[in-house]
C-alpha cells in the first residue's frame, strides 16, 4: 500500500545526486532570496532530524533483546535521520549564510532535550511499532508536501529524497509491527488505539518549538510571539495546499489491515475529512 502511495518510493531510484552529495552550488538563489518562510521550515526540520539521536538510545533499549530491530535502528535508521538533518542544515548554511544555525540549534536543543528525556513508549513493542509507523507517515508526507511546494529545484530534490527514505523507514517499522503483532496477538482494536493516540498527539510542539527557534534567531530581540503565530498559520496553509492526504490516510490505516471492501469505504471519506480537520 505505502509502496504505491508515492512516486518517490526509493531515494536510490531518483536520478542524479544523493543526500551525501547535494549540489548546493546549483541552488537557484533567485527563487529563495527573501523567502524567510522557507528558512524557518528547512532549519526547523533540520533541528528535529538532528536531535533524533536523543531518543534513539531509548528506543534501542526498548528493543534490546531483539538483535534484528536493534541493528537496523543503530546502523541504518539513526544514520539516515541524522543525514536528513545534515542535508537540510547544509541547504540553510548555503542559502542563508548569515543565519546562525548553531546558535538556533543550541536554543532549540536546550528546550527539546528537557521535553524529551523520557520517551513515552506504547506499553507493548507491537503497539510502539504502530506509533513509529504513524510518526514516519508524518515525516514522509511532510517532506512530500515540501517537495511539491518548493519551487527551488535542489530543495524540492532534497525533500523528495528524504520523503522516500521516510517511506522506507515506515516499511521497516511496519514489518516489525507484523512480527510483534503475531507474538503479542494484537487485535485490531488495540492497534486502532495506538494509531489514535499517536495521531492525536502528533508532535506539533516539537515542530512549533523548532520553527520558533529558527524564527527567533532570525529576528533577535525583535522576535515577537504574535507575529510568529501569524507566520505559523501562513506556513501551515501553504503546506496543506500540497499535503498528500490520501497517502497519509493509506499509510496510517495500513496496520489495521481492514478488509478491502471496508478500506474502499473509509479511505476516501477519511482523506476528505482530514483535509477539513487540518484547515
Ligand atoms: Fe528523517
Ligand atoms: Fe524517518
Amino acid at each position: 500500500m505505502a509502496e504505491n502511495s508515492t512516486k518517490h518510493d526509493s531515494a536510490s531510484t531518483l536520478p542524479g545526486w544523493g543526500l551525501d552529495g547535494i549540489p548546493y552550488q546549483s541552488v537557484d538563489m533567485a527563487k529563495v532570496v527573501g523567502r524567510d518562510d522557507l528558512l524557518y521550515v528547512v532549519a526547523g526540520a533540520s533541528f528535529v532530524e538532528i536531535a533524533s539521536d536523543l531518543y534513539t538510545s531509548n528506543l534501542i533499549q526498548y528493543f534490546e533483546d531483539d538483535p534484528e530491530v536493534v541493528a537496523w535502528l543503530d546502523k541504518h535508521w539513526q544514520h539516515e535521520e541524522i543525514r536528513h538533518g545534515n542535508a537540510l542544515k547544509g541547504y540553510v548554511q548555503h542559502v542563508w549564510p548569515d543565519f546562525d544555525w548553531d546558535a538556533a540549534y543550541a536554543a532549540f536543543f536546550a528546550e527539546y532535550s528537557k521535553l524529551c528525556t523520557v520517551e513515552e513508549f506504547e506499553n507493548t513493542r507491537g503497539l510502539e511499532m504502530v506509533a513509529r509507523c504513524v510518526v514516519e507517515t508524518g515525516t514522509a508526507t511532510f517532506y512530500k508536501a515540501l517537495s511539491a511546494q518548493a519551487d527551488e529545484p535542489i530543495l524540492a530534490g532534497i525533500a523528495a529524497r528524504i520523503s522516500a527514505e521516510e517511506v522506507g523507514h515506515y516499511k521497516y517499522f511496519y514489518r516489525y509491527f507484523l512480527k510483534y503483532r503475531t507474538i503479542e496477538a494484537l487485535g485490531r482494536f488495540r492497534v486502532l488505539g495506538a494509531v489514535k493516540r499517536r495521531v492525536l498527539e502528533a508532535r506539533q510542539s516539537d515542530a512549533e518549538s523548532a520553527l520558533w527557534h529558527a524564527y527567533a534567531t532570525r529576528h533577535g530581540k525583535q522576535a515577537d510571539k504574535a507575529d510568529f503565530k501569524v507566520v505559523c498559520k501562513r506556513l501551515g496553509k501553504q503546506l496543506r495546499l500540497h499535503y498528500p492526504f490520501p497517502m497519509a490516510v493509506k499509510m496510517v490505516l495500513k496496520p489495521l489491515e481492514l478488509p478491502a471492501s471496508m478500506l474502499r469505504l473509509v479511505q476516501r471519506p477519511l482523506a476528505v475529512a482530514s483535509t477539513w480537520l487540518m484547515r
